[in-house]
């Protein structure tokens, strides 16, 4: 799957009607605004291999997957999915893709979990025969099997959505578009969709997942981007982009003592936060590039000047460092409990 310069822009829509008759309180309302929700973007997603597209609310992730799913049209660049572009052709797209979107929608749920899958096999143009294969295995796959033949409406929301990752991948495509698809689903529920969207990716299938779920894109991602009001700011494997946004292992310390003392200790370049606080306790943010190893030594030199550690705990930095720093919402605040 290759997306080149892909945008999509939203005119502001034109208002009609109503408009002049109605009373006006005050200040007149804001002008709709033109907006650029995914602007110029780029990606390559090889088979078998997982993409994570993260970012903040509104960045654009769910309008990209409607572009490349043929739901939304570009309005320029453009995007090859299975080998198919998607706006000359975009009916072989839709045979070769899987697409799940957050939220309970997208089953029929006076149906059971059965019937569905069999309406959506049908629909995928599936013989009889493949439909009834692939029924079961899907079903087992997805831990459905003793539900199939009840309505979807008796199923809990992990169900519904296991239900709906099977109606995805039911046709087996090459291409999996996944909008969050582990938004509703509890740890348990999730971990297993994770596990089970890992195992499709390495049986050959490319996948485009969206999430907010740092970890879950950590775990699962070959690579992720960050998008930011329609722009990819970083690309990369989850390590690099800790890398290159310049995290280094964190160390929260407890105090007791003077803190200029300890301050001076540290040093301002090592100090990453540090503050007083209540019953001449205070914590500080160290930054800690050699790991434990650097720690000690600085704990050894505190406790050297009289001050007193009361407890000290070392962070590795993960993906969720690197997308705050990246997006510029760091939230400068110790980790310590107290
Ligand atoms: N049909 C539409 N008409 C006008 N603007 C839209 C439409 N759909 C989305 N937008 C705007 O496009 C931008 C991107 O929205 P999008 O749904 O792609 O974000 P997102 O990254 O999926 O966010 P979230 O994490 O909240 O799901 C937002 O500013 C949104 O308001
Ligand atoms: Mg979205």
């Amino acid at each position: 799957m290759s997306v080149c310069s892909l945008t999509r822009v939203f005119e502001p829509p034109v208002r009609r009607g109503l408009r002049g008759l109605l009373p006006r309180f005050g200040t007149e309302p804001a002008k709709p605004k033109r907006i650029v929700a995914v602007n110029d973007l780029n990606l390559d997603i090889a088979a078998g291999h997982c993409f994570g597209l993260l970012g903040p609310n509104g960045a654009g992730k769910t309008t990209t997957v409607k572009m490349l799913a043929t739901l939304l049209e570009p309005t320029s660049g453009n995007a090859s999915v299975a080998g198919f572009d998607v706006t000359r052709s975009p009916r072989q797209v839709r045979r070769n893709i899987g697409v799940l979107f957050a939220g309970e929608r997208g089953m029929y749920w006076r149906l059971s979990g059965r019937e569905n899958l069999e309406l959506f096999g049908t629909l995928a143009y599936m013989t009889r025969q493949r439909i009834s294969d692939r029924i079961e295995t899907v079903a087992e796959r997805f831990g459905l099997q003793d539900r199939m033949d009840d309505l979807v409406e008796t199923y809990s929301t992990g169900m519904k959505q296991r239900l709906n990752l099977a109606r995805t991948t039911l046709h087996e495509p090459p291409v999996l578009l996944l909008d969050e698809p582990t938004a509703a689903l509890d740890p348990v529920a999730a971990r297993e969709a994770r596990h089970l969207i890992r195992q499709i990716a390495e049986s050959g299938t490319a996948i485009l997942l969206t999430t907010h779920n740092l970890y879950e894109a950590e775990q699962i991602c070959d690579r992720v981007g960050i998008i930011q009001s329609g722009t990819l700011v970083a690309e990369g494997q989850p390590a690099d982009l800790i890398r290159q946004a310049g995290e280094v292992p964190r160390l929260d310390l407890l105090l007791r003592g003077d803190l200029s003392t300890a301050k001076a200790t540290i040093g301002s370049d090592g100090l990453w936060w540090g503050d007083v606080s209540r019953d001449g306790e205070f914590a500080v943010a160290v930054r800690a590039p050699d790991g434990w190893r650097g720690s000690e030594a600085l704990t050894s030199a505190l406790v050297s000047q009289g001050i007193v550690v009361e407890q000290a705990s070392l962070r590795e930095p993960d993906l969720e460092d690197a997308y705050i720093a990246i997006t510029g919402s760091r939230i400068e605040r110790p980790f310590i409990e107290r």
